[in-house]
């Protein structure tokens, strides 16, 4: 008995900060994947190794906890699993996939997500997806502590998705680049301090008063040009739109000179567009590009860990195996 699934990595295009209070935030799942395989382990215990942490762990079967804290979110799917009737059985699951750690792409998300697919399908059983985003945002609460959710819903039904606290996500249809366009991700090989990142912008904003309303509205505001650049095909209005988002994060306090110099230097390579994506003060940014610009701007890059992705209207799903 074994199974395979994978799920993808995410990006905020647009929105982050102004979403932690009641603006919108567009997300999008990228072809970067983490991919799981699950295989029963007869009288074995439950082992889990992962590519990308370079390690393994062990979980006890009994209180379902793992050796060694990195792997935690595999002990809270299990505990979810077992909550919606799952019996927990021993197993060895292995983690590999081409989406990066700790580059702020939403992997905790996307491996929990495929690992609760490939467990239940090594079941018979498959979960749907909504338990399956709830299974994953389980595990995003052990990982993060007050996830908004966004990341396992992208990880999970994959496409371009609407989110506002307090209302949740919807998934706009139909929508991705055009031909030979990509989103290029750099990771400024800073660490992103996220909660550090949030305190900044909340306390700035309060200072700001009305100031800051405005910009928050400016930041929301940006959402309907981006899906509009988006449905029809103007790649150049939708690069602007995300440097309009990269000025009101910087004006909000969670800009750096190194992301500005990595910015600047994209632009000045043929970048339509880029931004933070995620917290900032570190962290990754995005890059809008044409398929023209991209050995120069990987050349460009040379020395940062960068990728390059595309959207994926794939969530997460069942792999041949
Ligand atoms: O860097 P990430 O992907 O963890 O994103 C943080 C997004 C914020 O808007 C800054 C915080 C949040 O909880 O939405």
């Amino acid at each position: 008995m074994r199974a395979r699934a994978s799920a993808p990595g995410k990006v905020i295009l647009l929105g982050e900060h102004f979403v932690v209070k009641g603006k919108r935030a567009l997300a999008i799942a990228i072809s970067l994947r983490s991919v799981v395989d699950v295989e029963y382990a007869g009288s074995g215990g439950i082992v889990i190794e992962s590519r990308g942490l370079n390690a393994r762990a062990t979980i006890d079967p009994g209180n379902l906890e793992a050796s060694d804290s990195r792997f935690s979110i595999f002990s809270a799917v299990l505990k979810a699993l077992r909550d919606m009737g799952y019996s927990i059985v021993p197993h060895r699951a292995k983690i590999h996939g081409d989406l990066p750690i700790g580059a702020g792409l939403g992997s905790s998300a996307a491996t929990s997500a495929a690992y609760a697919l490939a467990y239940t399908a090594m079941h018979g059983d498959p979960l749907a997806r909504e338990d399956l985003n709830k299974a994953s945002y389980m595990a995003e609460v052990v990982a993060h502590g007050r996830p908004s959710g966004i990341d396992n819903t992208v990880s999970v039904y994959g496409g371009f998705i609407i989110y506002r606290r307090g209302e949740g996500w919807r998934r706009l249809e139909g929508l991705s680049l055009p031909k030979g366009y990509y989103l290029m991700i750099v990771d400024t090989g800073i660490e992103r301090p996220t909660r550090e990142a949030v305190m900044r912008v909340l306390r700035r904003a309060e200072r700001a008063g009305q100031a800051a309303s405005l910009i928050y509205e400016a930041a929301d505001s940006l959402v309907d040009l981006a899906v509009n650049a988006l449905a029809s095909g103007d790649m150049r209005l939708l690069g602007e739109v995300m440097d309009l988002n990269q000025g009101l994060l910087y004006a909000m306090g969670v800009s750096l000179g190194e992301i500005e110099e990595i910015l600047f230097r994209a632009r000045s390579l043929g970048a339509l567009g880029a931004k933070i994506t995620g917290a900032g003060l570190g962290g990754s940014v995005i890059v809008l590009a044409s398929e023209d610009s991209l050995d120069r701007l990987a050349s460009g890059f040379r020395g940062h860990r960068h990728w390059i992705a595309s959207p994926s209207s794939e969530g997460a799903r069942l792999e041949d195996y």
